[in-house]
Parts: structure tokens; sequence; C-alpha cells
């Protein structure tokens, strides 16, 4: 009997692509996966450290299999991503039944470290010199319509509330070829939609020194490729988004008027303590130049409720900003300390978590406003959608379904159309979805 393996994702798609790859390799060495933690002879965390939240939710985690370990010494804990990335070795003294540690640029040695536990090696390794990427990778893609392919890992910038540039490390593109050539693999394998993934993606192409390899090219490139599928990038840094990217977004039929731009903060002042290299105006400047380029686009962002110092008047401007460009549709966070970044060691100028929270809930209101009027824009027009899944709700099966803007989309079906794109006309808008009926 082969054994089984289970792998607990948390965190950003980077991570997910990153399980995918994981998965593959796990396969490859014979193992079977397992949607039951329960019945794995081999259990993964791979973790994400943006927020406190998310460490500990991870960490508690293992605590419960640690405990499972007790009665069954020969089932194998790892841990991998962001958090261990940061933590390093020190969680052998924390969680000692732990097997395996290792971090986000070295995921493609995973088959030796496997077979070096399975040896009864507890494993752990770090590094900040990337492994290379294997020709052939066989991945093991999650049943989804779409595909998420990375393009770009890690990031320069170093905003001060952020700790990604020291858990992903620098930024490093991957070659157009292996690219083109995955997303060719996934088209034939049936999937709809491939979006392009990283933290930066306007950033593509730069630390490969060829002034042809940009985003804007890539997505040509992919746009030429046969088939009807959709395409996607996340995530765009405001001042990065060239004139040129707009314009190949726009002549390419494929890809979708979608653009993720996260402000963090509607002030100039709080932006440029969190290093953010635009201020509001200029942010302000690019998003009515992307939306004056499209009859229609949805623009999605980020924002941080309680940076350190942040003041009453400056929390305001965030609120003003997303009411003022109509967001689409915000992430909303609470500002959570982070090791080794700069706004972290800020102490002195922490918010009140009061505070902090008594703000988010206020962006949070705001954001949901703008998002109901975003979505009821749409009532009474025509799109057309792309199938994701179908469910069961009050008796009446139903599909989940995207726009080219990326809304979703619910609609009566008794036929399962996942994979399909529909025509469909909205008839009613709420906040976190719309529904609609065939045409
Ligand atoms: N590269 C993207 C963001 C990646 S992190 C960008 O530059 O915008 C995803 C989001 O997590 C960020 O946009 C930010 O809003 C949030 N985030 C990052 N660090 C955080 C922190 N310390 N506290 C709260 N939210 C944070
Ligand atoms: Fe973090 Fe800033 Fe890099 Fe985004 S651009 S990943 S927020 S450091
Ligand atoms: Fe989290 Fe790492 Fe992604 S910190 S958001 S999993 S890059």
């Amino acid at each position: 009997m082969s054994r089984k393996f289970y792998i607990e994702t948390m965190g950003c798609q980077m991570n997910k692509s990153d399980t995918e790859r994981l998965e593959g390799m796990f396969i490859e060495l014979g193992y079977e996966k397992t949607d039951n933690h329960k019945d794995a002879d081999f259990l993964i965390v791979s973790t994400c450290a943006i927020r406190q939240t998310s460490v500990d939710k991870a960490y508690s985690q293992l605590g419960v299999w640690g405990k499972r370990k007790k009665k069954n010494p020969d089932i194998k804990i790892g841990i991998c991503g962001c958090a261990a990335e940061l933590d390093k070795e020190s969680l052998f003294k924390r969680m000692p039944y732990l097997d395996l540690i290792f971090g986000t640029h070295n995921i493609f040695k995973f088959p030796e470290f496997v077979k070096r536990v399975e040896n009864g090696e507890k494993v752990c390794e770090i590094t900040n010199i990337p492994y290379p990427e294997p020709e052939e990778l066989k991945l093991n893609r999650a049943n989804t319509v779409g595909a998420w392919i990375p393009i770009i890992e890690g990031c320069n910038n170093f905003c001060t509330y952020c700790v990604v540039p020291f858990t992903r490390g620098r930024e490093r593109s991957r070659l157009p070829e292996l690219i083109v050539k995955e997303v060719e693999t996934a088209i034939k394998s049936g999937k709809k939609e491939i979006t392009l993934l990283g933290q930066n993606v306007d950033s593509y192409g730069k630390d490969l020194h060829n002034p042809d390899i940009t985003l804007a090219n890539l997505l040509r490139k992919i746009n030429a490729i046969e088939g009807k599928f959709r395409i996607r990038f996340v995530t765009s840094y405001p001042t990065d988004i060239t004139d040129d990217l707009i314009e190949a977004v726009a002549q390419c039929d494929k890809v979708c008027e979608f653009f993720h731009i996260p402000m963090q903060s509607g002030n100039s002042r709080v932006l440029k303590a969190m290093n953010r290299r635009y201020d509001r105006e200029q942010y302000f400047e690019i998003f009515k130049k992307i939306r004056n380029r499209f009859d229609e686009v949805e623009i999605t962002s980020d924002f941080i409720a309680g940076f350190p110092g942040e003041t009453e008047e400056e929390f305001l401007d965030t609120l003003s900003a997303i009411e003022e460009l109509q967001i689409d549709y915000s992430n909303t966070a609470i500002y959570s300390p982070r090791p080794f970044t700069k706004a972290g060691k800020m102490t002195e100028l922490f918010i009140p978590d009061k505070i902090k929270e008594e703000r988010f809930k206020r962006l949070h209101e705001v954001n949901c406003k703008m998002t109901l009027l975003s979505n009821q824009k749409l009532v009474g027009k025509v799109y057309e959608v792309l199938c994701e899944s179908q469910k069961e709700k009050k008796g009446r099966l139903m599909m989940n379904a995207r726009t080219r803007t990326g809304k979703l989309v619910h609609f009566p079906s008794d036929k399962d159309l996942t994979g399909e794109f529909v025509n469909v006309k909205i008839t009613k808008a709420q906040t976190w979805c719309l529904y609609a009926e065939q045409v």
C-alpha cells in the first residue's frame, strides 16, 4: 500500500502554486494524495507570515498533528513556506515532533528532503540561494477551471510593513519559454483561464536583462496561443504599470480587463512612511488612466488600517480615496507588526488595537458600499461568463461563474456547465455576488 501525504496550504496563491509543485513531486515519489489529514503518513503545512494571525494558525495546526504523533510515531511532519523561512531551525526546539523544515527558495529539492526524512533524518534547509527549477516537472494541478502560473517570485520593494522580501527573497523572473510551455500544457489539459502570478508582476523580466522580456510582451506571447481561454495577472505595483502594459491588455483579446493595484493608504505621508514609491495624486493618475482606457474594467486594491503613526485624518484619506475612485473591491487588513520590518520596530508609534479595529470596521463598510455600487452597474447587461462550478442553493442547482472583469455571478442551470463560456443577463446585484439568467 502506498504512503499517503497531506499538505495544508495557507496564505497567498504563491503558496498554492508551490503546493501544486510539491504534490507533483510527492506523487512522483510514489505517494498518494489524501484530503483527510487523519489518513496521512506525511503531513506538511505550507505557511504564510504576512500577519501574525497567519503564523499562529499554522503553528496551532502543527500542534494538533504533534499530539497525534505521540500515539503514532511513524508519521512524518513538515513545515515549509514563509513562516518556516523566518523561524528556521528554531522550530525544532519549539516543535520537537517536526521532521522537516524547508523554505521558499528550495522547494525543487523536495524529493531529496523526503528521502532523507524517510531514512529517519531530521532535515532543516533554509537558504537564500534559489535551487534551480527542473526542466520537466509534473504538477498536481488543483481541480479548478483556471491555472495559476508563477512568472516572478520575490520582491525588491521593502515596503516598511511587509515581511515578503524576507520570506521570498529578491525578484527572480522565470524564463518566458518555461512559462509559455506551462501555459500550453495547462490549456491542452483543459484549463480555461491562466493567471500569471507574482508579488510584483510588472517587474517581470527586469532581472533577465533583455528589454524585450516584459509583462506586456509576455501577455502578447500567451495571447497568441491557440484556444479559447482567458488571461489575468496579479499583483501590480502602481507606478510600475507601463503604458505598454495597459495597451497590451487593451489589444489582447484573451487578456481580461482587470487590474489589482494595491494602494495601501490614501494619504501621502503614510505612503512615504510605508516606503511606497508614489503619493496619493500619482496613484489617482494611474488609476484614472486605466479607467479611461477601457469601456469596462475592474480595478481592485488592498488597504491597511492602523499603520504605525497613522492619524485619524490620515485614515480618512484612505476612506475618501476608495470613495472618490470608486474602487471596485479592496482587500482590507489590520496592520500587524512583522519581524525584520522597519515599521515593526516603530513600537512607540503603534496604534492601540481598539482604534485599529474600529478603523478597520469603517474601512470594511466603505469597501462594501463601493463593491455594491460597482456590482449594481452591471444589472440589466449581458456578459459572457466562464463557469467555475455547480452548487446546490436552496434546492436549486446554480452555476458559479465569472465575468471577464472577475465578478462572481450565480445563475440557475440544471446542466453542469463547469468550464464553459456562457452568455448571461445580470438580474440582481449584491455586495459579494451578482445573480443572472442565461440568454
Ligand atoms: N505585492 C503586493 C502585496 C503583497 S502582500 C503589493 O505590493 O501590494 C498582500 C497584502 O497584505 C498587501 O497588499 C497588504 O495590504 C497586506 N499586508 C502586508 N503586510 C501587512 C502587515 N504587516 N499587516 C497587515 N497587512 C499587511
Ligand atoms: Fe510586500 Fe511591498 Fe513587496 Fe508588495 S511590494 S510584496 S507589499 S514589500
Ligand atoms: Fe503569505 Fe508568503 Fe504569500 S507571507 S501572502 S504566503 S508570499
